[in-house]
């Protein structure tokens, strides 16, 4: 049965932006690349056509890269063909589905756009993983979340940035500390709403 893309998105709880493939520059990757050591097993969520999955593999000890899309991944294996890397496992299935594999210590998510950073935090957490490389926070540059560090509960910040694990980011105050490094917090007011991420900042960055 074949289905026309906007019931596809519906279906998977995805809206148009963030079921939508778009690749992002070198620098991105590069600094991506940076932070993958040999001994790092990587899930990759949301991998596009593969193009970063690839060069991970090539630097990393094993790389699950899943992408929701069907047509991307066919047409990305059909490129790749008999080249497949041995310690690439190519999983095409919803990353909200699917459950973190055993052992992994980095998981990527570049997805600007992406509505389930709080789901995707909290699995990597569970599952152990030390670190999360993302562009979905801040929407820029490489964010380099360290998942092991204790978290203060939103309504202790006083004054300053904030990043939250569930995925929204903003400043709350009078507006003096402005070069403040932000503070990991959890529980801030978007967490306890139902609202989209992107429509929730106390400070808009
Ligand atoms: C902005 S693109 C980035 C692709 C790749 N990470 C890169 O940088 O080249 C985001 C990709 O994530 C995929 N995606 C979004 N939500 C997903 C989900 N829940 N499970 C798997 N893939 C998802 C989209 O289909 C799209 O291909």
């Amino acid at each position: 049965m074949k289905t026309d893309i906007a019931s596809f998105l519906v279906r998977h709880d995805l809206d148009e932006w963030e079921g939508r493939f778009s690749p992002y520059d070198e620098d991105l990757y590069q600094a991506v690349l940076e932070h993958v050591a040999p001994t790092d097993v990587v899930i990759e969520i949301g991998a596009g056509d593969l193009r970063l999955a690839l060069r991970l593999a090539q630097q990393a000890q094993q790389v699950y890269a899943i992408e929701v899309n069907p047509l991307l991944v066919a047409q990305a294996l059909k490129g790749i063909g008999l080249s497949l890397p041995r310690n690439l496992a190519v999983i095409c299935a919803n990353a909200l589905d699917f459950p973190v594999p055993a052992g992994v210590t980095v998981g990527i998510l570049l997805m600007r756009h992406c509505r389930h950073f709080g789901v995707y935090f909290d699995r990597l957490q569970a599952a152990g993983c030390r670190q999360l490389l993302t562009n979905a926070r801040w929407k820029y540059g490489l964010e380099v979340v360290d998942l092991t560090v204790s978290r203060i509960p939103f309504a202790e910040l006083a004054e300053g940035w904030y990043a939250c694990r569930c995925g929204a980011v903003g400043y709350v105050g009078t507006g003096n500390r402005p070069d403040a490094a932000p503070v990991e917090v959890t529980d801030c007011p978007a967490c306890n709403s139902q609202r989209n991420v992107e429509s929730y900042k106390v400070v808009p960055v």
